[in-house]
């Protein structure tokens, strides 16, 4: 089988940096919970100390994912402008600049060199590196729509959300003397990018994709691309006021914050019932089951883990208990992959094969991997929740100390490590399978 357009080619070396690095990502993400779990060595602990190793942690989450949705915009702007690449050279070039910037800043790390805003460690002078690449790729794919044939809402939406998402880490890069209005604008990054930007990129990846694996008409999914925006402009912007009851804020945000954010994951939900509804009606069926198992997945995995977690403390005489604890790296967790992680592998089970020239393989390690990483996030997300919840009571209800709640909650931090194991096992059959996929023929050929 033939790619469509032969510059989307350029997605493929995207999604296999991407994918190491997530693996990278969750081993040291044991090792995090293994540190709370267990007493470990002096001279461990201040060769990597716990918040060198966060910042590893969080950076290749955000560095992976954004590669993901950067090589997903190559594979589907040429399909939807009818139009090649504008340039592929610069589509490596800017690949080679920011998983360079990004691979720097990890090592950079481990030496002590950290701007320090939690997610966004990277060093300052690295941040124009990142700039210049995200310049490259807003012109390359800019051009690309500019050039091209044809003009959708799907393609807007997308361009939007990249636009958006550049504009905002605009507001990394100065350093504000007074840390309170530091954090302010660190969450005009953090939340306009999760529960803004990002967002409406989700929502026009997965519009295409359902329109490539049900059949649904481009008007049935669409529609909802308009409820994003709406909703983007009102329940997004609006709703990062729940981040900004403990910075000295006016207190209108208290309620601002709290009733806005709570409608936030809603069109994706509703985008992918209207083509179920489509589907049945018309008794069509998916012609792409591993990717559609990851569609739906992420639809319910993303209402839940933003939406439910979200706001369980999302108000503020909630969160008033809650702010910055496991609570809230649960619902960090089930939120990131339910919305964020799911989208990039369903997108990768989508173009891999064609980049592959694959045209049916066996789905069926797709969709174990899909369950397995699944079920062990949701567990991971409950031990979380488990041990936030007694930090939460024990140290705020009761007012006793950090380190009395600290031993109660080991224990689930020992079942976290655990549990990230499994999800690594999860992990590693679906990256094995997706890199030695073969055409079906020759499965059978070789039997
Ligand atoms: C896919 C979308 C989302 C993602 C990826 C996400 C992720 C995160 C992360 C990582 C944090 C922790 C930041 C930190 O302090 O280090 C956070 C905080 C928070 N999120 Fe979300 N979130 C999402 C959507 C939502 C939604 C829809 C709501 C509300 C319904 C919400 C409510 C909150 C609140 C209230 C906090 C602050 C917790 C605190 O005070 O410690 N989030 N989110
Ligand atoms: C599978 C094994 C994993 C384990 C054991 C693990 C464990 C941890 C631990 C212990 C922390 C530090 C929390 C703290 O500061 O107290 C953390 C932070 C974080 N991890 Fe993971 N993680 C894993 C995988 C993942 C995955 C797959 C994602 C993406 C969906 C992810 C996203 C995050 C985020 C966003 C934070 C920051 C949370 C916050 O600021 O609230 N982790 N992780
Ligand atoms: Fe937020």
């Amino acid at each position: 089988m033939q790619l469509a357009y032969r510059t989307q080619r350029v997605a493929y070396p995207y999604f296999l940096v991407a994918l190491p690095l997530f693996l990278l990502q969750v081993v040291v993400g044991i090792w995090l919970a293994a540190s709370y779990a267990f007493t470990m060595p002096q001279w461990l602990v201040d060769a990597l100390p716990f918040g060198t190793t966060r910042a590893i942690h969080t950076n290749l989450l955000v560095l992976w994912l954004l590669l993901g949705f950067m090589g997903s915009t190559y594979f589907m702007v040429p399909e939807e402008t009818e139009r090649d690449i504008f340039s592929p050279r610069l589509a490596y070039l800017q690949l080679i600049i920011l998983a360079g910037t990004g691979v720097a800043a990890v090592v950079g790390f481990v030496f002590g060199w950290t701007k320090g805003r939690p997610l966004l460690e990277i060093p300052h002078p690295l941040d124009y590196l990142i700039v210049v690449g995200a310049l490259i790729f807003l012109f390359n794919v800019g051009m690309t729509m500019i050039r091209g044939r044809r003009f959708t809402i799907t393609q807007g939406a997308l361009l939007g959300g990249l636009v958006f998402l550049a504009l905002m880490y605009l507001f990394n890069l100065p350093f504000y003397r007074n840390l309170t209005i530091d954090w302010y604008y660190w969450w005009w990054v953090i939340h306009l990018w999760v529960e803004g930007a990002w967002e409406l990129v989700a929502a026009a990846l997965t519009a295409w994709i359902l329109m490539k694996i049900t059949g649904v008409p481009r008007k049935v999914v669409e529609k909802w691309l308009y409820v994003e925006l709406g909703l983007f402009l009102f329940t997004g912007i609006a709703g990062t006021g729940h981040h900004y009851y403990w910075l000295g804020a006016p207190d209108y945000w208290l309620w601002v914050g709290g009733i806005f954010s709570a409608l936030e994951p809603l069109p994706i939900v509703l985008m992918l019932l209207d083509a179920m509804r489509f589907m049945r009606k018309r008794q069509i069926q998916t012609n792409n089951r591993v990717v559609y198992t990851f569609a739906t997945g992420m639809a319910v995995l993303h209402l839940i883990g933003a939406g439910v977690w979200g706001f369980v403390h999302t108000l503020p005489m909630i969160n008033y208990y809650t702010h910055g604890s496991q609570i809230t790296v649960a619902h960090g967790h089930l939120a990131f992959f339910g919305a964020y992680v799911l989208l990039n592998l369903m997108f990768f089970y989508y173009a891999i094969p064609k980049l592959k020239g694959v045209e049916t393989f066996k789905e069926s390690r797709g969709v174990v991997a899909f369950w397995w990483t699944s079920l062990t996030m949701i567990a991971m997300t409950l031990a979380f929740s488990v041990a936030g919840i007694l930090q939460t009571y024990i140290e705020r209800v009761m007012g006793m100390g950090y380190m009395t709640a600290q031993a109660q909650m080991r224990f689930w931090f020992a079942i976290l490590v655990v549990l990230g194991g499994l999800f690594l096992i999860g992990l590693v059959i679906l990256i094995w399978d997706l890199f030695r996929l073969r055409p079906l023929e020759d499965l059978e050929q070789r039997a």
